[in-house]
């Protein structure tokens, strides 16, 4: 199973949407796609329709056994969100076996929260390959290199994309943040540092045909 951590810092800057829409995606391409809403908003539960009493991700990390809830779209699953994932503390890795139940998917994607929480630090550490969605405005695009050059100090191999999405490219703020991308990839020389550059909708279906080539 490819496992995929989809995360940035910074709030609002398209993990939840990238994640759903890829997911529904890859799910179109007949991939086993589990989402996993490892943050406490729950926007990709409420985006799926699945935000009910149904086990959740903290309980998954938790030891319990879990079954993916089946979602509208054929071959996709969830397990949802909890509004207590902000209170998960661990001293161990509670996602490696938590995953390993979980490998008759293709495909996971972790939808992480905001900030560095024990559940995103966790899915960066377990997963193959981290994706960081990011808009084009100054603020977002400032911390960006010192969120990979942590991610980077505790993986050093592990390929991070960066997606920009709600990209506009008239825009003369999209053109100050262009310059500041450069700069961010340019202070990260520890490559691969991708960027991945299209314009809304096409964004999930790049990403997911791109991502094809990495499946088993
Ligand atoms: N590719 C996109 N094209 C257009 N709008 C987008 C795209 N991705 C995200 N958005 C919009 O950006 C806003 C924030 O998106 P989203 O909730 O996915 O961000 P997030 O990073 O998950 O936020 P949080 O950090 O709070 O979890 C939403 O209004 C969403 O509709
Ligand atoms: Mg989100």
């Amino acid at each position: 199973m490819l496992k995929i951590a989809i995360f940035n810092f910074k709030g609002g800057t398209g993990k939840s949407t990238t994640a759903l829409n890829l997911g529904a995606c890859l799910a179109t391409s007949k991939r086993k796609v589990l989402l996993i809403d490892l943050d406490g908003q729950r926007t990709l539960s409420f985006g799926l329709g699945l935000d009910g009493d149904v086990p959740t991700a903290l309980n998954w990390l938790s030891g319990g056994e879990i079954q993916p809830v089946e979602t509208k779209t054929k071959n996709l699953w969830l397990i949802p969100g909890d509004l207590g994932m902000f209170q998960l503390e661990a001293d161990a890795d509670l996602f490696t076996p938590a995953l390993a139940k979980l490998n008759r998917f293709e495909i996971c994607l972790m939808d992480c929260s905001p900030g560095l929480g024990v559940s995103s630090v966790q899915a960066i550490l377990s997963s193959d390959r981290i994706l960081i969605p990011v808009i084009c405005e100054p603020a977002v695009l400032k911390g960006l290199s010192e969120a990979v050059q942590l991610i980077r100090e505790e993986r050093p191999n592990v390929p991070v994309d960066v997606v920009r999405v709600r990209y506009r490219p008239r825009l003369v703020i999209t053109k100050e943040s262009e310059d500041l991308l450069t700069e961010a990839a340019r202070r990260v020389r520890n490559i691969p540092l991708k960027l991945v550059k299209f314009a809304r909708d096409k964004i999930a279906l790049f990403l997911s045909n791109w991502l094809i080539n990495f499946l088993n």
